[in-house]
């Protein structure tokens, strides 16, 4: 019953996040590869597989596992597989005290399940009205603008975007009255604020606390392929390169961006005096958004991350030995107690193959670890993708190519060497 109730809740408030992502799979080849898999049907099988179980998300659900909902995965494909393997003897256990069969997956759902646990990293923690109420007066938006009774009369009264729900009505409304807020805060000799960390949800509750509104409007999900789209029409690509492809006047973003929606909207405020100065030297107008294509072009922005730098054979060479796979899967074994790889290469064929092998069968790993007595191999960044590139290349499948047959990010990991 109460996990009925879960589930359902969950459902609601990801459904509507997610839907975005699912007919962003339609079509478009190059975001085809950023979105792995369908991140709805990664929900319906997160509550269906039992992970929901003992995992919750923003505290809706079990608690045998941490709360997945805070950000800890917000990573690439390949790592957020290495956290979840490096976990796997301490699951096993609660699922063996449960009762429980280990959940098992083919590599599709495996796909879809990944990218809804990356997706699951682009949302805030909900605002803190306290800490947004100091950054209001602190930051001198308060001199300015009224919320409900007190404040500045020089900008316009906030105290609509109290019936908010989501920070992105505000990005939008900061992006696209930036560049005058920017000159009436010059004229006053003010300061202009930079954002941090989680300080626009946090202002975000100030506005709905001070407000005192109980009506509560959520931002459509975005949908990283339109946002793709509006990267190049709004003229970003002139100036900026996404993995090499594009102009050089401002960074790449695939390797400066980092962090959750919030984080990236904040990053193009804090830069926006230098962008407009350079779009005015080229005769670009300044673009605005509405708050549909402003979530539309985080999401995308937001995307870049999850694509891994391509792994190194020779380095999961080394990671292979370190690990010691061997003392179990050959060719090294005294006694061979699992299936050489070379046999098992031929069907796994992609790195998601690998990493839906690994999660399916680390519950028998397990077991046979602890009998043999050897320490649970744990995965660092990074390793993860050296080891596939070094499974599927002396192994003879094509290599370290995530999402051959469709699956996962293709050729896009190639060129995507990002320095961490
Ligand atoms: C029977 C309970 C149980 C079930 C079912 C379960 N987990 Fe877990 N999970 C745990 C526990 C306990 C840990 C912490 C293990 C540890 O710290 O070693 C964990 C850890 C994790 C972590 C690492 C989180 C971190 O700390 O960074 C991930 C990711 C994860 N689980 C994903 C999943 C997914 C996906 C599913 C469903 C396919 C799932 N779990 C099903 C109990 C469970
Ligand atoms: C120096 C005065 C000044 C400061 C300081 C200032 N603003 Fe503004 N703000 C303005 C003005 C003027 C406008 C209207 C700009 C225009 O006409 O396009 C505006 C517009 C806005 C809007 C759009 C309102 C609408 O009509 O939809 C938002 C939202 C906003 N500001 C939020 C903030 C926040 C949050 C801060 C603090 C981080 C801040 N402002 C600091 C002067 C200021
Ligand atoms: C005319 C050139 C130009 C255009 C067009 C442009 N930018 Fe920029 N952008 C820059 C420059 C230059 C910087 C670095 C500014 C600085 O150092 O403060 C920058 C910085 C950024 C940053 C911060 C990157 C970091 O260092 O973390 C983001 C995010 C960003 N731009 C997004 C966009 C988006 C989205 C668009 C399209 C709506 C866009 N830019 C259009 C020139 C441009
Ligand atoms: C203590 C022994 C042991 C060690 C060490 C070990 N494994 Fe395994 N592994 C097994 C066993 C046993 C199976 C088969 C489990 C089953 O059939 O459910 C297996 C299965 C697998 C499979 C699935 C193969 C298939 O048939 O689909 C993969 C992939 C795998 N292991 C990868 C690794 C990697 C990578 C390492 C090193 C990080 C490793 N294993 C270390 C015992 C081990």
């Amino acid at each position: 019953m109460r996990r009925r109730v879960l589930i359902a809740a969950l459902g609601l408030a990801l459904a509507g996040l997610l839907l975005g992502a699912e007919d962003a799979r339609a079509g478009h080849e190059s975001l085809g590869a950023l979105l792995p898999g369908s991140a709805l049907e990664g929900s319906r099988l997160f509550a269906g597989k039992g992970c929901l179980g003992c995992h919750s998300v923003h505290g809706a659900g079990g608690t045998a596992g941490p709360d997945l909902g805070r950000g800890i995965l917000n990573r690439p494909l390949l790592e957020i597989a290495a956290v979840t393997w490096n976990h796997a003897p301490g699951m096993e256990h609660v699922l063996h005290e449960k009762r429980l069969a280990r959940p098992t997956f083919a590599p599709a759902e495996m796909a879809s399940l990944l990218s809804f646990l990356y997706y699951l990293g682009s949302l805030d923690p909900p605002g803190d009205r306290d800490r947004g109420a100091a950054l209001f007066r602190d930051k001198g938006c308060q001199a300015c603008h009224s919320v409900g009774k007190d404040g500045g009369r020089i900008g316009p009264d906030l105290t609509r975007y109290g019936r908010y729900a989501s920070p992105l009505y505000l990005t939008a409304a900061l992006w696209n009255r930036g560049r005058a807020m920017a000159e009436a805060m010059e004229a006053r000799k003010m300061v202009r604020p930079v954002f941090q960390g989680n300080d626009i949800p946090d202002l975000l509750a100030h506005l709905r606390s001070a407000s005192g509104s109980t009506e509560r409007i959520y931002a459509p999900p975005g949908n990283p392929k339109r946002g793709e789209a509006l990267f190049r029409e709004r003229h970003c690509m002139e100036c900026h390169a996404v993995r090499g492809h594009g102009g050089k006047v401002g960074p790449d973003l695939a390797v400066v961006l980092r962090g959750s929606l919030m984080r990236i909207a904040g990053t193009m405020w804090n830069h926006g005096p230098r962008m407009w100065a350079r779009m005015a030297e080229r005769r670009i107008d300044v673009p605005s958004f509405t708050t549909e294509e402003m979530s539309d072009l985080v999401s995308y922005l937001y995307f870049f991350q999850f694509i891994d730098p391509p792994g190194n054979a020779r380095r999961g060479l080394v990671v292979y030995r370190e690990k010691r796979c061997g003392t179990c899967h050959g060719p090294e074994a005294s006694k061979p107690v699992a299936p050489p790889f070379t046999a098992v290469v031929e069907k796994l064929e992609t790195p998601l193959g690998v990493i839906t092998a690994m999660w399916n069968h680390a519950g028998r790993m397990a077991e046979i670890m602890t009998e043999e007595n050897v320490a649970w191999p744990l995965l660092r960044s990074g390793e993860m993708a050296d080891l596939i590139a070094y499974l599927l290349e002396a192994h003879g499948a094509e290599g370290p190519v995530p999402g051959r047959k469709g699956a996962t990010a293709p050729n896009a990991a190639r060129e995507s060497r990002v320095t961490k």
